[in-house]
């Protein structure tokens, strides 16, 4: 240790340990000499370093590093040992620049397909967030520098991001929402966590108590540092209060000032604060403690860029196999971002690339094709000139190539999209390029799905997402079966824009936003309506098949706090190497809450030569087999059959067994009055006391009437009564003894059996 924290904390002033708990500038903790006391810097973050260039007054001027696939691109691997990778050249870059903390990675949960930072996050899904966070923290942090697991929590949409209030119920919330954190946190533990901007039911995230120690220092042991999202202060005490232990950037004094108020006043105890400073000293002694000298090479960190994006392209389509490309084949290449690609997203995770590799230039390593623009991207206006020499150049070759997607103002960290679909003016050229050449790939460049028009009319659609600066090259290796592709989509592409969960809530009514559709986001929503999706969650083909087989789970029946191991072999059928990735989903066939038909609960991505088998083993523990129940603020299984489901996609799913799960806790039941009889009789304690008397009341309902109720008297009168309340009995029985001290005497009666 560097630093004598122990010491330091009793000789700082108030106004020093106030100091601390807020930026020097945009980049950088405070220092204090005279302890001695060093400034740490941070950077953005996630995809590459964004560190501001030395002496420049503009904190948005950055050095030349290299941008890596964002990580809509990089969830698409389901590859953890691929995000480390990463991780370790971000770290070895932010070594040697001497930053000690990159900011990143985001693992917001994809609400909506609108949400204009979409690109920055990972997935639709928890889980699959969750571990492509824990594995992207875990490189960087092996290299002694710190992330910034952000942004905590449910950042979803751009809108009003400041001040929108989030209504979310908290089963929602943390089966959904906090869940990436908590699996990054548990599995990674990230040097700092950065709170969002938003506000979750009244609470701005900054001075949530809950959210920042309730869940993540209490539920979850996080014992590292909490800073703000850049401007989302809004009470700077209260923050301290909550667990809010530096503010960033600098607030030049103003909220240390209303600290050492507040400390003054008594409104603010010296514990919190002190606590919050012992965290920054604690971060800035482990920064201090793991800077070693390091060097990194630009040139091998773009290639390793490029090498990582052809691990995530994800293959939506390929008709007639028309993809790989053969090099001997007349091949034009259309479209902007043939030449130009985009490779990354607007705002804060911009990186100032040394370079980037267009397609154009790469596939001078493969052939020679030709070349026509076809549209602009500065507005959504076809061009004439240009749609011409494009179409010209499609009728003279064999396959066309056509570069589409996203331009950079349709999406973009600070707003949001307002509708799914791509420019016109390209949609446009693909439809004409049809009409006079039906061998047609598409290869796209966008941050989040589009809505796709024209796929009845291209062969092979190619999904690059923005896949960072080397996207060039992955894509031409990709197109002429140099790499194979092995993406699978981390989000559900919906048919339109109307289909999706959140349409009726996104982006909310002035300052309000509902959560209305609840846990099931993503896939969990289309699979509960059962509705057709263009492609779905952990979708993506190959240049190779596979089969599976030889399901096994380890047993028929387990309790919750065993582990379940679940295992098959997957068989490369086809005649070139390609990697799968083997899902594993669960899902309770009969829930007394409404829960998704089956929820993603491990994946492996494999490797296999032709025809060659591997045997994938998964462990499932509780947790992939329960809910959040409020009533019992804890996770929860019910006991009873689960399906096990292990398949190519969450549509394509290949085998499927059962277990059985016992549930060790029980749900706290109380009964009175207003307890309908049905509830009553739903356990074999109710069925006890009560049983025998609610039998002869619907004997005696039957008899009165004769069938008078129907040929199914019995089962009506038993209707009937399984919605009334426990008071409503003492109308069937007409003996006087038979009253209300009667009821409540046998209701506590059972009352005090179940909680015996
Ligand atoms: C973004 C963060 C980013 C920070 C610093 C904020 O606007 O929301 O993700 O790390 O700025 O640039």
């Amino acid at each position: 240790m560097t630093l004598n924290i122990k010491k330091i904390l009793k000789e700082l002033t108030l106004e020093e340990k106030a100091s601390l708990l807020s930026g020097a500038d945009f980049w950088h903790t405070k220092a204090v000499e005279r302890l001695a006391i060093p400034q740490i810097m941070v950077s953005d973050g996630p995809h590459g370093l964004r560190k501001n260039a030395e002496g420049s007054a503009n904190p948005n001027e950055a050095i030349k590093a290299v941008c890596f696939p964002t990580a809509c691109a990089l969830a698409c691997s389901f590859d953890r040992n691929l995000l480390t990778m990463m991780g370790k050249a971000l770290g070895e870059e932010c070594q040697a620049e001497k930053v000690s903390v990159i900011l990143g990675p985001g693992c917001n949960i994809k609400r909506s397909p609108l949400c204009g930072r979409n690109f920055e996050y990972f997935s639709e899904d928890p889980y699959l967030a969750g571990e492509m966070a824990a594995a992207h923290i875990k490189g960087v942090q092996s290299k002694g520098v710190g992330t910034s697991l952000k942004h905590f929590a449910a950042n979803n949409q751009e809108n009003r991001r400041l001040t929108i209030n989030e209504r979310i119920d908290e089963r929602t919330l943390r089966e959904i929402y906090l869940a990436p954190f908590e699996i990054a946190v548990k599995q990674a533990d990230p040097w700092t966590i950065m709170c969002s901007y938003n506000r979750i039911n009244g609470y701005h995230s900054s001075q949530n108590k809950w959210l920042l120690t309730d869940v993540l220092r209490n539920d979850w042991g996080y014992s590292g540092l909490v800073m703000s999202d850049w401007g989302a202060v809004d009470d700077r005490v209260a923050g301290v209060k909550a667990g809010l232990d530096l503010e960033m950037p600098a607030s030049f004094g103003k909220n240390d000032k209303l600290i050492v108020d507040a400390v003054n006043r008594g409104e603010l105890s010296m514990e919190a604060v002190d606590k919050c400073t012992e965290r920054v000293l604690r971060l800035t002694d482990k920064a201090e403690e793991s800077r070693t000298p390091a060097k990194w090479d630009m040139e091998a960190h773009h290639e390793l860029a490029a090498k990582i994006e052809a691990q995530c392209a994800v293959l939506l389509k390929n008709d007639d196999d028309i993809l790989p490309l053969d090099r001997n084949e007349k091949i034009c290449f259309i479209g902007e971002f043939a030449a130009k690609p985009r490779y990354q997203g607007g705002g804060s995770s911009h990186i100032n690339s040394f370079k980037a590799v267009s397609a154009l230039e790469a596939v001078k390593d493969y052939c020679k094709v030709e070349y026509a623009q076809g549209y602009i991207t500065e507005e959504d206006r076809t061009v004439p000139e240009l749609l011409e020499q494009a179409v010209d150049c499609a009728k003279y070759n064999d396959k066309v190539v056509i570069f589409a997607g996203l331009p950079e103002s349709f999406e973009s960290e600070g707003y949001d999209r307002t509708h799914m679909r791509m420019p016109d003016c390209q949609i446009e050229l693909i439809n004409e390029i049809y009409k006079v050449n039906k061998n047609i790939i598409v290869v796209l460049h966008n941050g989040s799905p589009v809505e796709l028009p024209f796929i009845g009319n291209i062969k092979a659609l190619l999904e690059m997402y923005l896949g960072g600066q080397g996207v060039g090259k992955a894509t031409c290796e990709l197109l002429f079966g140099d790499a194979a592709p092995c993406g699978r989509l981390a989000e559900s592409w919906c048919m339109k824009l109307e289909d999706t969960p959140s349409y009726l809530n996104f982006p909310g009514v002035g300052d309000e936003v509902s959560y209305s559709e609840g846990v099931f986001v993503g896939y969990r929503y289309y699979d509960k309506k059962k509705m057709e999706v263009r492609f779905p969650f952990g979708f993506g083909l190959s240049y190779t098949k596979f089969e599976y087989s030889d399901l096994v789970i380890s047993e028929n029946e387990i309790n919750e706090d065993q582990t379940l191991t679940v295992s098959c072999t997957v068989t490369n059928v086809g005649s070139r190497t390609g990697s799968e990735v083997v899902q594993l989903y669960v899902g309770d066939k009969e829930s007394s809450v409404m829960r998704p038909v089956k929820e993603l609960k491990g994946f492996e991505k494999i490797t296999l030569k032709a025809g060659e088998s591997r045997k994938v083993v998964f462990n499932l523990d509780k947790r992939a087999f329960a809910y959040y129940e409020t009533a019992i603020n804890d996770w929860f299984v019910e006991y009873g059959e689960f399906e096990i489901m292990v398949g190519a996609s969450s549509r394509d799913i290949r085998l499927t067994g059962s277990v059985y799960v016992n549930g060790t806790a029980k749900l706290p039941v109380h009964f009175t009055f207003n307890s309908t009889v049905g509830d009553v009789l739903s356990c074999s304690e109710g069925k006890e006391v009560f049983g025998e008397l609610i039998d002869k009341f619907c004997k005696g309902m039957t008899d009165m009437n004769g069938d008078g109720l129907g040929s199914n008297s019995m089962e009506l009168a038993l209707a009937m009564l399984k919605d009334t309340p426990m008071r409503g009995i003492l109308c069937y029985d007409e003996r006087p003894e038979i009253n209300r001290v009667w009821l409540q005497e046998m209701l506590d009666r059972l009352n005090a059996m179940l909680e015996g």
